[in-house]
């Protein structure tokens, strides 16, 4: 039998439910903060994630899936959200109507060792806005993910953040570093060694040396940031304990993607015994223009979807399904079934949601099959119900029944459901 490739899933049943909820919830929130939804491809040219995302990061490095096309073109599927937005907003000149605030969710892709909470494709909704630089705008980015993971139901989840400045604070701060790892490159890992000679702020970002004492005692970005970037961090803190958001500042966390300027936050929840990272995001105010853009400020976040399912399980958050059925036609006998189709017919014209009963399975199973569906009423259709023009209603939760008028189902329904 062919089987699913490693580190990919399946979604349905109950993951499908909370599956929905999450994007219900996400979007209902768009809505709210005027964020408008854009859809780019899931593939773009290779070139466009190497000058995006980086070409020393690990994701560009061992992550991608690359390819050459039957046209010979090198194309890459997405390994995350922000390059192809930032390619469509310059491509389709979105950027003379500033600010820009735009949302997506879709599959991503990379070549990751698959473990829990770490797919070879998963889903990411993220958030990109553009031609807003204050640093209120951070905050407020920040603010609308930690309303969104409340509006979900959880409950334990910590917001890192830190600076790693702008252009000029980081060329200092790359030199302190090169001091500092140059007696240790015998120590470090090769990757590392690569990345001391390419961008050695990379090696902060090193899963293999991460516990060794010259990682812990290498020079703090924070430390370097110069006055603008000092000013602009501390305005972000600032915001942030105006709108009462817990933080922590992390000045460890510098993130696995190089277009960052300024703010990086992510953040994390307790998911079993372990701390998962839910989503990060910050402010790329150099990505447009490196990208032949015009000179654009922006900032953003993206979180994954399938951390966040693990972590509704972890804090066994009830997931209120959007799909339970309005109604549950139910025809006694065969001779009913065409009265039933003509009545479900009507309800779906009504705009509720309706499934029947089309077997000739005895009572007992026809309502479990109700059950099965979540219907809230179970419309019941006999030979007494037709001749009498009347209906029987079972509400399914608090198992009442009631008679009506067959011209009053709709009126009833409307009323109480
Ligand atoms: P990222 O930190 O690489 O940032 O990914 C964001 C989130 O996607 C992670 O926090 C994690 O929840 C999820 N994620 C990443 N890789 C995997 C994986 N292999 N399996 C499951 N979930 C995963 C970005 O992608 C940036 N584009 C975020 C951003 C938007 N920055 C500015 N704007």
């Amino acid at each position: 039998m062919v089987q699913k490739q490693k580190g990919t899933y399946d979604m349905y049943g109950e993951m499908v439910e909370k599956y929905n909820y999450i994007k219900r919830i996400f979007t209902d929130l768009m809505n709210e903060y005027n964020i408008k939804n854009i859809d780019t491809p899931i593939f773009e040219s290779s070139e466009l994630y190497h000058r995006g995302v980086g070409e020393t990061t690990d994701i560009v490095t061992k992550e991608t899936y690359d390819f050459k096309d039957r046209g010979d073109r090198s194309v890459t599927l997405r390994p995350e959200g922000t390059a192809g937005v930032v390619r469509s907003i310059i491509e389709n000149k979105l950027y003379t109507n500033l600010p820009l605030k735009l949302w997506y969710e879709g599959p991503m892709f990379r070549y990751e060792r698959p473990q829990s909470g770490r797919y070879r494709q998963f889903r990411q909704a993220g958030v990109e806005i553009f031609g807003d630089k204050t640093p209120l705008m951070d905050a407020n980015l920040i603010s609308i993910m930690v309303k969104f993971y409340e509006r979900i139901g959880l409950r334990d989840v910590i917001v890192k953040i830190n600076s790693i400045g702008n252009k000029e604070s980081r060329d200092s701060y790359r030199e302190a570093l090169t001091n500092h790892f140059k007696p240790y490159l015998s120590e470090l890992c090769e990757d590392c060694n690569t990345r001391f000679s390419k961008n050695p702020l990379r090696i902060l970002d090193c899963k293999v040396d991460s516990d060794k004492e010259c990682m812990k005692s290498a020079p703090k970005i924070i430390d370097y940031l110069d006055d603008v970037s000092k000013k602009h961090f501390d305005e972000v803190l600032r915001y942030l304990d105006l709108m009462e958001i817990k933080y922590k500042i992390d000045n460890n966390l510098v993130r696995g993607l190089d277009y960052y300027t300024d703010t990086v936050f992510e953040v994390e929840a307790k998911v079993g015994d372990s701390l998962s990272i839910l989503g990060g995001g910050g402010r790329y105010n150099n990505l447009v223009e490196s990208m032949d853009g015009p000179s654009v400020p922006a900032v953003g976040f993206a979180f994954g979807i399938e951390r966040i399912i693990n972590a509704l399980d972890s804090e066994d958050v009830r997931v209120i399904s959007d799909n339970a059925l309005d109604c549950y036609v139910i025809p006694v006998t065969e001779k009913e079934i065409d009265n039933a189709v003509l009545l479900v017919n009507s309800l779906r014209d009504n705009a509720f949601s309706v499934d029947m009963d089309y077997t000739n399975k005895k009572m007992p199973a026809k309502f479990k099959e109700a059950d099965r569906y979540n219907a809230k009423f179970i419309v019941i259709i006999g030979e007494d119900e037709i001749k009498n023009n009347k209906l029987t209603i079972k509400d399914n939760l608090t198992k009442e029944e009631v008679k009506i008028e067959r011209d009053n189902l709709i009126d009833y329904l409307d009323v109480n459901i």
